[in-house]
């Protein structure tokens, strides 16, 4: 107990002296950012197709963390594109931002972090490659601290106060004060040592920029049944289907410290696919669907049968004007404010986003104060369809 106190001492003081620099540079700009994958650059999603006009924040996606602390690396998302994406974001006058982590990349994070001396030679790699790559915000995307995630992350009972810790230390640093630092979460708070959410996360918030919800895989073909896989609202939905929302996570993060305003809610131009046939065999998605690949712990995963906005058009679900195709059946669930597509020939139902479910994202985002919003990706849209939508209920227009 005494020992507890003392460290609520120490972690105070630094608190205080960093809450002075983040305000200094921290702004309330509304938030319209995308994230941007590397990898899909060279598969039909290069520079030249991102609508760089219509965000202020595009985040390149991934730098991952590796067995050593000192270094992050760019492998797998096309290295020597990251030079080009910041000058153009930078002609565009938006900011360019690196993710760091992602569901494969993050296996070090609880290593990098773990102990004094790891978070500051942590910090000085992160502040050395925001500077030689001369970005504006690194986004942080640990799935998940105290959380198991891909199945072979490290992991400590102390990640989540780790991770405080190694932000303060990044703020303290000359680099790490004047980037927009933000977190990918998920839609409950950080996981306390107990592995509970945390009460009290509102350390963060002295620290952060924004945190960007990730409000999506809620629900996919490893759940027990067809659910919405970005559900705006869930308290309509009967008590055992209440497994997250955009309205429950906001709440959630809310009574544990994060003020509305430093929320961004993420959204996906993408749906996931379940079949209903007896078999449980997953449909392959769209051509970007994983056909099938060894994951970052060595895991063979077959497909995950996800369907872009644009390989819902591709695959026959839609019209090119993002409408339902003839012959496909469509419902709208109010609950979720989601819309499903439903091909009874292949039996394969999809639980995706269109112009109208982002449109009520959009309204929310703005009746509730939150930040903005981060779709995940920029290259899942089709013809910006999804991009409007949101853009124009969530006031950016
Ligand atoms: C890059 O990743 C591939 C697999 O995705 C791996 O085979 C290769 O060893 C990695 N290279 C480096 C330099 O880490
Ligand atoms: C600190 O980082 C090094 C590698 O860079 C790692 O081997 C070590 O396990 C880390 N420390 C802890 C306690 O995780
Ligand atoms: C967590 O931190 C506490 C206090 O700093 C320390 O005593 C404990 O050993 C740490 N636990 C782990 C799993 O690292
Ligand atoms: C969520 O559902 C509840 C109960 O059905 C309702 O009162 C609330 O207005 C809904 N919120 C949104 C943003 O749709
Ligand atoms: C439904 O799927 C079947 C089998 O894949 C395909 O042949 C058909 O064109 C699809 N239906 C529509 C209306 O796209």
């Amino acid at each position: 107990m005494a020992k507890g106190f003392i460290l609520v001492a120490g972690v105070l003081s630094i608190v205080h002296r960093v809450t002075s620099l983040a305000t200094a540079s921290g702004t309330y700009e509304p938030v319209a950012a995308a994230w941007y994958t590397g990898w899909h650059a060279t598969e039909g999603f290069p520079l030249s197709a991102v609508s760089w006009d219509k965000y202020n924040t595009l985040f390149y996606s991934f730098a991952i963390t590796t067995p050593s602390v000192n270094s992050l690396s760019l492998n797998g998302s096309n290295p020597s594109l990251l030079p080009q994406f910041v000058s153009q974001a930078h002609e565009h006058g938006i900011a360019a931002h690196v993710a760091i982590g992602g569901w494969g990349g993050g296996l070090w994070f609880s290593s990098d972090v773990a102990t004094p001396e790891n978070r500051t030679v942590f910090v000085k790699a992160v502040a050395d490659f925001a500077e030689q790559y001369d970005l504006d915000g690194i986004n942080f995307d640990w799935e998940y601290p105290n959380d198991q995630g891909i199945g072979c992350n490290t992991i400590s009972a102390n990640d989540t106060q780790n991770f405080l810790y190694f932000l303060q230390e990044l703020r303290a640093n000359p680099v790490g004060a004047k980037l927009t630092l933000s977190a990918a979460t998920a839609l409950s708070p950080f996981r306390d040592a107990s592995g509970s959410p945390s009460t009290d996360v509102s350390g963060f918030a002295e620290v952060l920029d924004y945190i960007a919800i990730m409000n999506y895989d809620v629900w996919g073909p490893w759940s027990p049944a067809v659910g919405p896989n970005a559900p705006l609202n869930d308290t309509c939905a009967s008590p055992t289907d209440q497994d997250g929302s955009a309205v429950s996570a906001v709440k959630a993060w809310t009574a544990a410290g994060i003020p509305v305003n430093q929320i961004v809610l993420g959204v996906p131009s993408y749906g996931h696919s379940f079949s209903v046939s007896p078999s449980n065999a997953f449909p392959l998605g769209d051509a970007w669907d994983d056909t099938g690949s060894v994951d970052a712990c060595g895991v063979y995963e077959g497909p995950g049968g996800t369907f872009n906005l644009w390989g819902l058009v591709d695959g026959g679900f839609l019209t090119a004007d993002g409408n339902t195709a003839p012959g496909i059946y469509y419902r709208y669930d109010d609950c979720s404010q989601t819309p499903y597509v439903y091909n009874a020939t292949s039996q394969v139902i999809v639980s995706f986003d269109n112009a109208r479910s982002f449109a009520a994202k959009g309204s929310y985002i703005k009746e509730t104060g939150l930040r903005g919003f981060a779709m995940w990706e920029a290259g899942g849209d089709y013809k910006d369809i999804l991009l409007d939508s949101i853009r124009f209920t969530a006031g950016f227009d």
